[in-house]
């Protein structure tokens, strides 16, 4: 049912945890599953994402999604990390069922609510960032 990246993640993930006085802080949930995720994320002046950490309160897809999209933005501008879709998160885990599509979507958000954090507490915009939702469960 998961691939073996999914198990490797899920059983190994990669930058759990979390940053003190990060640069960015988002935490998104899903109220139909219960599951919460949260992303630290450390942010240097050229606004290249130095470090990132995640905590997640949730399935196994949901704790191997966080570990591949906090592999998938650290070292990477900002701009860039807005680009990391929960589509990328999925091929980079070379699939996920198809009950578990949401929980990449949480991956998707907290990184955003991450940003927008980051964003808001600098007075800077990042474009095409939209405000973070708490809930992603009314989209599915
Ligand atoms: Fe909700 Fe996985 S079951 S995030």
């Amino acid at each position: 049912m998961y691939s073996e990246k999914v198990m490797d993640h899920f059983q190994h993930p990669r930058n759990m945890g979390e940053i003190e006085n990060p640069s960015g802080v988002g935490t998104v949930g899903n109220a139909k599953c219960g599951d919460i995720m949260r992303i630290y994320l450390d942010i240097d002046e050229n606004q290249i994402i130095r470090d990132v950490k995640f905590k997640t309160f949730g399935c196994g897809a949901a704790v191997a999604t966080s570990s591949m999209a906090t592999e998938l933005v650290k070292g990477k501008s900002v701009n860039e990390a807005l680009k990391v879709t929960n589509k990328a998160v999925m091929e980079a885990l070379d699939g996920l069922p198809p009950v578990k599509v949401h929980c990449s979507l949480l991956a998707e958000e907290s990184i955003h609510a991450a940003l927008w954090d980051y964003a808001q507490k600098n007075g800077i915009q990042i474009e095409g960032l939209k405000p973070p939702k708490k809930d992603i469960h009314e989209d599915e």
